[in-house]
């Protein structure tokens, strides 16, 4: 049998204006640095990772109903829609892939409706608040999810 390994890494909304945002919740790390981090980590745990960015919902949303027998789990940052998209839960959903919920910052400690988030029931974990070290969090956790 083999194993699955291949992750889709997939940020939303502002995540590519990482380096302008606040530092004190971001880390003032930029979206290039976050990604090519991310992808050293996941050759690091021997896991193929493919990367997605979008500021359009719909993009979002047709990335994820492209994903079919293309990935084995998703890590998945969708910027504020996690917060509201249903759209984009709908989507996570109709995939029927394991998936893991991350947020670089903490977004329990933060303003009332960030503590919201519609695609967290679909997850099989959420890492939040620990920066970019999170992302390895995630990885290993999917890690684990897909081969046991
Ligand atoms: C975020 C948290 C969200 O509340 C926010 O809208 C973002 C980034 C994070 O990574 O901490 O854009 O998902």
């Amino acid at each position: 049998m083999t194993l699955g390994n291949r992750i889709e890494v997939m940020h939303g909304v502002n995540l590519d204006q990482l380096g302008r945002r606040d530092p004190a919740h971001y880390g003032g790390i930029s979206f290039a640095d976050l990604e090519r981090q991310v992808s050293e980590m996941g050759a690091e745990l021997s896991l193929e990772t493919r990367f997605f960015q979008t500021n359009h919902e719909g993009e979002f949303v047709e990335h994820l109903h492209r994903l079919e027998g293309l990935t084995d789990g998703i890590v998945l940052n969708p910027g504020a829609w996690t917060h509201y998209s249903y759209a984009i839960r709908d989507a996570l959903e109709l995939t029927g892939l394991p998936a893991v919920e991350i947020h670089l910052s903490d977004i329990e400690s933060r303003e009332s409706w960030r503590r919201q988030s519609v695609i967290g029931e679909l997850c099989v974990a959420r890492v939040s608040g620990k920066g970019v070290a999170g992302y390895r969090e995630a990885l290993e956790r999917l890690k684990a999810e897909l081969q046991g």
